[in-house]
């Protein structure tokens, strides 16, 4: 038979099923709950609260494990790339060669992004966060693209899919070219996705640009390892965006805005300047980390803990040697690797961050090879978005086809229960 949870209130007796998933994880399924006790359940965060099913990315926070449709991150960080690992996502098995070639062939028919978006990159003021401006672009994709994509059409989504990898790719880099006073540059279909990603960038008019393959390397290495992370802030947003059934553009930019916070993916930028604070005053670690444990203080040290790891997040470690083996390939040294390196010594020993399971995550060293290869600190949470890209297609896509209902959480109400209305005049 199986597991069912009881529930006592006001003395009756309640039950409610246990689902588990293929990871032997367990839920109580109280999706009948308000229309048997008039009860709603509170969890403020979600911290308990499964908001769907899903068999995309599996992660166990206490044992430090992650993977993407059943693929070790580790696995896949050493031997796929980045288009494989966003087929993979997307599509639910890893492809084919041919698949594969089709499917880096058919995002390059998606390349080109409407000349009249310029207009709009236009009206931003130089000073604008590119986060702000890419989520602003990817929203007007919706207004050139306006066909809706039919879900239950395997060739519209897959046109979908290809049209969102192929253009979100280009108005990101664009994003910085605006920053730059840059003319805008296009793809160029000869060459590989993260290849375009660094020309994108970087290529001038003036000149050759030469890419270096180290750093294509280690860019299709950050962008796998930023793929998915099941139900984060950015992703849930995607997913409760779409299940209103906006479109896949508009939900994209909803999640590029979640990101966008210091909390979630803006970390890894508020993790470089916080490095780069303690050189400017000095390198003294120790004084970061008693700020970071004074509760009177709202200092934290940004790139420390995670919602679900309660051990080493495994990309942090990867990215962690990827940082090392980055900087000595290009023999590059950088003082605030050391101060890095100090602080995350001097958090690990200390009995505030042993005690509650703060380890080192994603975001601490990202912005370290991100440097190295010579990208500007505010765009480093745009390279998350581009590799997490994947990742929120292949969300909205499974909520999609999973006919999931409408995401709408109940509340408690602590407001005035009725007043009476008074005149301007009299109050
Ligand atoms: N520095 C100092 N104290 C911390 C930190 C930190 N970075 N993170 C958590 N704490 C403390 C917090 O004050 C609380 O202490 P107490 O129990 O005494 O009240 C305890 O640890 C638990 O923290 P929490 O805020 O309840 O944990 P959470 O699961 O709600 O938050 C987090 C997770 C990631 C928002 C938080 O750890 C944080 O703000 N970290 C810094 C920002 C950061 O690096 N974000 C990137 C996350 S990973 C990539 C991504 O998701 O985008």
């Amino acid at each position: 038979m199986s597991e069912l949870a009881k529930l006592e209130l006001n003395g009756k007796v309640y039950e409610f099923p246990v689902v588990e998933g293929t990871e032997k994880e367990k839920a109580i399924d109280i999706s009948k709950l308000r229309d048997l006790t008039g009860y709603v359940t509170m969890d403020q965060g979600y911290k308990n609260t499964g908001a769907c099913f899903s068999s995309i990315t599996f992660l166990d926070g206490e044992e430090g494990i992650l993977k993407y449709r059943g693929y070790t991150i580790e696995e896949l960080a050493e031997k796929s790339n980045f288009l494989e690992v966003s087929y993979l996502l997307i599509f639910g098995n890893l492809p084919t060669k041919a698949e594969l070639e089709k499917f880096e062939n058919d995002i390059r028919k998606y390349t080109l992004v409407n000349e009249e978006m310029k207009n709009i990159i236009d009206g931003f003021p130089k000073s604008a966060h590119p986060m702000g401006i890419l989520a602003s672009l990817t929203s007007a994709l919706t207004a050139f693209n306006p066909k809706s994509v039919n879900v239950n059409s395997e060739k519209d989504m897959y046109e979908a899919v290809c049209k969102t990898m192929g253009k979100f790719l280009v108005i990101a880099t664009w994003t910085y070219r605006k920053n730059m006073g840059y003319p805008l540059n296009y793809y160029d279909n000869t060459k590989s996705y993260v290849e375009n990603f660094m020309r994108l960038m970087f290529e001038l008019p003036t000149g050759p640009y030469k890419i270096d393959p180290i750093v294509v390397q280690a860019l299709d290495k950050l962008f796998i390892l930023h793929a998915d992370h099941e139900q984060n802030c950015s992703t849930s947003t995607v997913r409760i965006v779409g299940s209103s059934h906006a479109g896949l553009f508009a939900s994209i930019s909803a999640g590029v805005s979640a990101l966008w916070g210091p909390l979630h993916g803006g970390a890894n930028q508020a993790v470089l300047e916080m490095l780069e604070e303690i050189r400017v005053n000095g390198g003294d670690v120790a004084k970061y980390v008693l700020k970071a444990k004074d509760k009177d203080d709202p200092f934290r040290l940004m790139g420390f803990g995670h919602r679900v790891y309660k051990n080493f997040d495994p990309r942090a470690k990867i990215i962690k040697k990827a940082a090392d083996d980055v900087l000595s390939t290009l023999g590059i040294e950088d003082p605030i690797l050391d101060i890095a390196k100090q602080l995350e010594k001097t958090a690990l020993e200390d009995d505030y961050f042993k005690s509650r399971n703060l380890y080192p995550n994603v975001d601490f060293y990202s912005g370290i090879i991100y440097r190295a290869l010579g990208i500007p600190t505010d765009m480093f949470t745009v390279m998350f978005a581009i590799g997490r890209l994947p990742g929120w297609i292949a969300q909205w896509k499974e909520m999609r086809s999973n006919k999931e209902p409408i995401g709408r959480p109940r509340q408690i109400f602590t407001g005035h229960t009725q007043l009476t209305y008074v005149p301007i005049n009299q109050r």
